[in-house]
């Protein structure tokens, strides 16, 4: 399967959103982070935003929810129009019961890890998620650096579902750029987001095509 990059909107002018989002149908999917400044110290946007990038995206929305209560507010993000819901383990009381319904709304259901958050207890459940999204920076801002040292963990969720002959997407986010993309890639990852190295381009479309041929020509 190549690489899927979907950068993320966290890094576009909001002001300016609907062109932004128009600067970013070359890519697979438009990477929404949802922040509630509990979750993580910061605040984005919501519901009503969620619903209005959905009817002008030249692409589907790969919605990454960082808030409180995901099981009480996932599921209407799917009905918002999101094409995938990413709630954080650290999040909800009921991980596989919010996949479920979150699939049974038609949306594709993924489950987000903090850096220092273990991966292992989600490996026997790999055939309840559609993808795993393992953060490679502290939730909550763009621009940070990668954490080399998550690399290990991206290795042993590929290795699980392989193992396991599931067809769980992993996805990373947080540092992901030219410079990074092609370790990440070499260590099982095919879902990238990119928020700085996207949007901070002055070709956006070159650039989304650039990660992604780095990232397919990484894969081992
Ligand atoms: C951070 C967000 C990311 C962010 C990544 O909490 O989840 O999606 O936009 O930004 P970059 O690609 O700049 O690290
Ligand atoms: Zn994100």
């Amino acid at each position: 399967m190549p690489a899927l990059i979907n950068p993320s909107i966290l890094s576009a002018d909001f002001v300016n959103l609907q062109r932004d989002l128009a600067a970013i149908a070359a890519a697979d999917f438009v990477h929404v982070d949802v922040m509630d400044n509990h979750f993580v110290p910061n605040l984005t946007l919501g519901l009503p935003i969620v619903h209005r990038i959905a009817q002008v995206s030249p692409v589907p929305l790969d919605v990454h929810l960082m808030i409180d209560d995901a099981d009480r507010w996932a599921p209407e993000y799917a009905a918002a129009g999101a094409a995938s819901v990413t709630f954080h383990a650290e999040a909800t009381q009921a991980p596989v019961r919010l996949a479920r319904e979150l699939r049974a709304n038609g949306v594709r259901a993924g489950i987000a890890l903090r850096p220092a958050s273990s991966v292992e207890p989600v490996l026997d459940l790999l055939d309840e998620f559609d993808m795993v999204l393992v953060m490679t920076v502290e939730p909550g801002f763009g621009g940070q650096s990668f954490i080399e040292g998550m690399l290990p963990k991206i290795r042993r969720t590929r290795q699980a579902i392989e193992e396991s002959g599931a067809s769980t997407w992993l996805q990373v986010d947080g540092g992901v750029a030219r410079d990074t993309i092609g370790r990440i890639a070499q260590a099982g990852a095919n879902v990238f987001v990119a928020g700085s190295a996207v949007y901070g381009a002055a070709d956006i479309g070159g650039e989304i095509n650039a990660l992604r041929l780095l990232a397919d020509g990484s894969v081992a």
